[in-house]
This record gives C-alpha cells, structure tokens and sequence, in this order.
C-alpha cells in the first residue's frame, strides 16, 4: 500500500478575476476549491493513475470536513487525525486579463508534539514491511524542524521505503534518516548544498554525493520544463522535458512523486518509470490550478518521452 503524509494540508481556492484591483471591489466570475497539500495532492495523481493510496494527516474545523468529504468522493482512503481550529485555505487569484496569479494564504493549525506523535503511532500500526510512505510538504506550526527526520527513521525501521519530497532544513534533517528516495529540484537541491547547481553534470554528481553519503537508494532531480535526473545504485538516466502548452506548473513535482510511487509499487524498470513519470508532469503542466490529468492525457505522452544514460 502507498501512504501519502499530509501534515499541513490546505482547501485550494482558484478564484478568476480579469483586472484584479487592489483597494477596490473584484468580481469572481468563476471558481473552484480542490483538496490540496502536498501529500493530498500524490494520492489524488495515484487515483488517475488507477492505484490506490491512503492520505494521512491532520485536518481541522468545517474545512477539514470539507477537504475529506471531498477525497471520500474522490474515492481516496483517508487516514486524518482532527484537531482544534480550522485547516486553512489558499486562495489563489487567476486574472486573465493582466496574466498574474497572486496567492492569498491563511497561516493554518498549530499542532503539539503530542497529535503528532499520535498520528506516527497510527501510520506505523498500519504499515508493513515495502509499503511506500510519501512524506512531503510543509510542517504546520508547533510541528520541530526534524519531525520528518523521526517520521523517515520509524517508517523505515518497519521496514517501509519512505519518498521524502521537502525542502530547506525539512530536506536537510529528513536525509539524514535515510529515505529510500528524495526527489528535490533543482533549486531544493542547490540550498541544500549551499551552491548554485546549473548544470546537468553538476546535478548529477552533487545528487550521486548525496545518495552515496545518506545511503539514499533513488534521487530524482527535477529540472522543470528541462525535465528530470534519476538516479539509481550505478544508474543515471536524464528524462527531457516534453513540450507541452503550460497551464500551470504548481505541483508537477508531486505528480513525478505520485507516479515514482506508482512504478514502484508495480515493479516497473527504471526506463519505464522514467517515461511515467516524466508524462505525468507534462500531463499536470497541461492542467490549470491543482487539478490531476486525466489518465488519456498521461498515456498519450508516454510514447514521447526521450531519455539518454549518462555517464555515473
Ligand atoms: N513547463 C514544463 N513543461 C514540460 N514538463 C514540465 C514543465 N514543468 C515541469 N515539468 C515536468 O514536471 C517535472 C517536475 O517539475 P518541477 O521540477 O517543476 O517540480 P517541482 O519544482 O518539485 O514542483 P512542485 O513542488 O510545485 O510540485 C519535471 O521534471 C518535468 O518532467
Ligand atoms: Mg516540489
């Protein structure tokens, strides 16, 4: 079973307004609201691609009902401990007319070490040994900075194969429990080494540093429309980016982790998952707002991809 950890999950509301003024009135003329949150956002991806997962997290208030009614009709299995408060909700304003999107965030719930560890203790009763557990996202406020250092370290030490897809000082600790992978993009992975990586060989062997020092089993280094690095013990293939007219790139990256996911699960070879997976992102850049592509779309773009080993 796949296990998508959402600790600070979010309602996405993508409102459109041609010509947004500030200090004035603005009129929606049309809206949607998705569940979202990293973790949320590979189980929906894992729905399209016909597999199933179970979202793990913390929700609160009408928002957190909202968001799991919405993933109960989605048919998602969910897993969520509720707290006080409200789970936020992130407005995102398209305006058509000026070609800008400006996000409006709520701050979210503040949990204690306490929920926390409640939650870990009800994801590690429920896994078994090569389940998948997808870890991603930002940490809620009252959550410390090596929560998902000890979530990595307990779920492996059940002998489940953890995804981390985080950033900063959350990437930072999180590696240091060993992952069975990490898919940082480019930028992620320049922060985390302190240098500004720019090209594909210098990714590939910062990457291939990181996988031997942290006994790292994958790393998948995404470059946006430049496509991805992935690599594996004594592997290295480099994934084009396809070209496709670009609806939105917010959350392509969890849309790669859902299918790496997915491929995992499935057995698939390593040139097999790279071609899923790079047509899953190109398939979510397509879409508008956080919406999964639709399976037809995926399947359509998988013949395309082109990929090239590279040396180490
Ligand atoms: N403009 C684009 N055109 C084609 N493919 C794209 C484009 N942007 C992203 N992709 C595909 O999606 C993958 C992941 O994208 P990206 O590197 O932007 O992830 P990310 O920064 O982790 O995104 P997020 O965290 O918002 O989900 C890329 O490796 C590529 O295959
Ligand atoms: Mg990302």
């Amino acid at each position: 079973m796949i296990y998508t950890v959402t600790l600070n999950p979010a309602l996405d509301k993508t409102v459109e307004i041609p010509s947004l003024r500030v200090d004035g009135v603005n009129r929606i003329v049309s809206m949607r609201a998705d569940p979202g949150g990293k973790g949320i956002n590979v189980s929906k991806v894992i729905r399209k691609l016909g597999s199933g997962s179970v979202a793990l997290g913390i929700l609160g208030g009408d928002t957190g009902r909202r968001i799991l009614r919405e993933l109960e009709t989605l048919g998602i299995e969910t897993c969520f401990h509720f707290v006080e408060g409200e789970t936020r909700t992130n407005m995102k304003i398209i305006d058509p007319v000026s070609h800008t999107n400006t996000d409006i965030n709520e701050p979210g719930l503040s949990v204690s070490e306490e929920i926390l560890n409640g939650l870990l203790e009800e994801l590690l009763g429920r896994i078994v040994r090569d389940d998948i557990v997808v870890i991603s996202g930002s940490l809620p406020a009252g959550a410390p900075n090596d929560t998902y250092y000890l979530w990595t370290k307990a779920c492996r030490d059940r002998g489940a194969k953890v995804f981390l897809d985080a950033d900063g000082e959350l990437l930072c600790q999180g590696i240091k429990a060993s992952p069975y992978l990490i898919k940082p993009n480019n930028h992620e992975l320049s922060s985390l080494v302190g240098k500004e990586l720019t090209s594909t060989a210098g990714l590939a062997g910062t990457a291939r540093k990181i996988m031997e020092e942290y006994k790292i089993g994958c790393v998948v280094v995404s470059m946006g429309s430049q496509g991805a690095l992935y690599l594996t013990e004594g592997r290295c293939l480099y994934a084009e980016g396809l070209k496709v007219p670009v609806g939105s790139t917010v959350g392509a990256g969890d849309s790669v982790v859902a299918a790496l996911a997915v491929a995992l699960e499935r057995g698939m070879t390593l040139e097999d998952t790279v071609r899923l997976s790079t047509a899953v992102g190109a398939a979510n850049v397509m879409c508008s707002g956080t919406q999964a592509a639709e399976y037809h779309v995926i399947e359509g773009l998988i013949p395309k991809v082109v990929f090239h080993q590279l040396d180490r």
